[in-house]
């Protein structure tokens, strides 16, 4: 079948292919028994005639001087259906022959004659038209060391052969055509349908991967068909469920952008009330609005961050040329005052003419994730360096902070799962990772010891 159409590639499909392969054979295995059986039964005839000329020529050998009479010459010759035979023993030659014995046509001898060229003048004998004369050798059959010839007519060996053929013709082409219908009954049975119905649930499913109703059912069957069958209900069974778990992520990812999107609103309406707060006169209100505020922050930045990374899935890049080493110098100046309190830094090592061709936003995201892991890890320096791989870079994002703790390690890129700080949402590395894959790179964790982590980014 093809998969475009779900057409069959060969007209009939398998079915038609098989009942051809099956004539096909049929005819074989007739022509395979009716050959051997023509050339056998030309042998017989001809060592039958060997056998009775030796016969024949026992009536010479009771008479005084070997000779008979020319009628008793005839009717013994009459009586073998030959027109001459001669007889060599070891100490004598006996001959019986009419006056006028015809000319020979061809000479077969039966005592150096193999298979095949029996088979051979056989299917010649039945070839031709019209009447030969043949001299034929052989040996006697009672006695080896006695050579008997005969001359005979080839065409009522042929009328014969012709007659016998046809009969084995008959059984044999019964027989092979009751046991290629067997077969190919049976294969229909055992092969082809419970394919067709295969193939059939594969099309169906295909075509609406939900519906159940065509869903494959599993037999009993202990061969590689039923193995087929098993694999095949459970494979659907299988995408089945991951469709409807996708269907449902995807209801649930809408409702929490929903709620993300409403809750970010009313924080920036509490954050706006609390910033009020910190202008009253109470001690108490004073002591706790700090630490409110910051909670505050921390789930407006949860919200973006959430909204932010599923936002970005299948969001168009808008690749441009630019300069990287502006770019980081950017970043430094957007994370380096906020981290200001470790005294941390961002170093520059990128070539002023480095240049790369990206979505510079979304690289920017993707950097400023990493330099902002590096500084709330505690590191004091986070070093930028990037170079050349054949057409496209390499930049390597280095930290001297206290390396990755084991759940972020286990958990590395996978998004909401490897947080290992208070106040994280994990989806740093996997944006990176996303914006990465996106532009046909990756990003890589290259080491991360006790002194520090190294990230390694590609880009085409
Ligand atoms: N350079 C680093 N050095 C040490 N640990 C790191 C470094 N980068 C990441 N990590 C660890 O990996 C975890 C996952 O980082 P990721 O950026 O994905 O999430 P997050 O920083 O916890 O949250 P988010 O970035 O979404 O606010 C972090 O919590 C941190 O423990
Ligand atoms: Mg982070």
């Amino acid at each position: 079948m093809t998969a475009e159409t779900g057409k069959p590639l060969f007209p009939g499909g398998l079915s038609a292919r098989l009942l051809v392969l099956t004539v096909v054979f049929v005819m074989l295995s007739v022509v395979l028994i009716f050959v051997p059986s023509v050339s056998r039964f030309r042998l017989g005839y001809l060592e039958d005639h060997i056998d009775a000329a030796q016969l024949a020529i026992s009536a010479l050998e009771v008479t005084p001087d070997n000779m008979v009479s020319k009628e008793l010459t005839n009717e013994l010759l009459d009586h073998v259906g030959a027109h001459g035979i001669v007889v060599h023993t070891p100490d004598r030659t006996l001959m019986l022959s009419p006056d006028m014995p015809p000319s020979v046509d061809a000479t077969y001898d039966l005592r150096s004659q193999g298979m095949l060229a029996m088979i051979g003048d056989a299917m010649m004998t039945l070839s031709m038209h019209g009447n030969r004369v043949l001299r034929v050798l052989g040996v006697a059959p009672k006695d080896p060391s006695v050579t008997v010839e005969v001359l005979l007519d080839e065409q009522p060996m042929r009328a014969e052969m012709w007659e016998f053929g046809a009969r084995v013709l008959e059984v044999s082409l019964v027989v092979s055509l009751i046991t290629g219908a067997l077969v190919y009954l049976t294969l229909q049975w055992l092969l082809v349908a419970p394919l067709k119905r295969l193939t059939a649930s594969m099309v169906a499913f295909r075509k609406d991967p939900e519906d159940a109703a065509h869903a494959e059912t599993p037999g009993g069957r202990g061969d590689e068909i039923g193995l087929a069958q098993r694999e095949l209900a459970a494979m659907q069974e299988t995408v089945r469920q991951a469709l409807k778990q996708k269907e449902r992520l995807a209801a649930l990812g809408a409702a929490v952008n929903k709620i993300n999107h409403d809750l970010r609103g009313i924080l920036s309406t509490v954050r706006l009330m609390s910033d009020r707060l910190s202008e009253s006169d109470s001690p108490e209100v004073k002591r706790v609005t700090p630490g409110l505020i910051a909670a505050i922050d921390r789930a407006v930045a949860l919200c973006t961050g959430t909204l932010n990374f599923t936002r970005q899935d299948g969001a168009k890049l808008n690749p441009s040329f630019f300069a990287l080493r502006g770019l980081i110098a950017e970043i430094g100046e957007n994370v380096a005052p906020a981290a200001n309190g470790n005294g941390f830094k961002l170093v520059n090592e990128v070539p002023e003419d480095f240049t790369v061709q990206a979505d510079r936003d979304q690289l920017f995201r993707a950097l400023e994730n990493l330099t902002r892991n590096a500084a709330e890890a505690g590191a004091r320096r986070c070093l930028f360096r990037a170079r050349r791989a054949g057409k496209g870079a390499v930049i390597e994002v280095s930290d001297d902070g206290p390396g990755l703790a084991p759940k972020a390690r286990e958990n590395l890129f996978r998004p909401f799962a490897g947080s290992a700080r208070p106040g994280g949402t994990g989806l740093g590395l996997a944006i990176a990772r996303e914006v990465m894959r996106a532009h046909g790179g990756d990003i890589q964790l290259k080491s991360s010891t006790g002194t520090g982590t190294v990230f390694a980014l590609t880009l085409p």
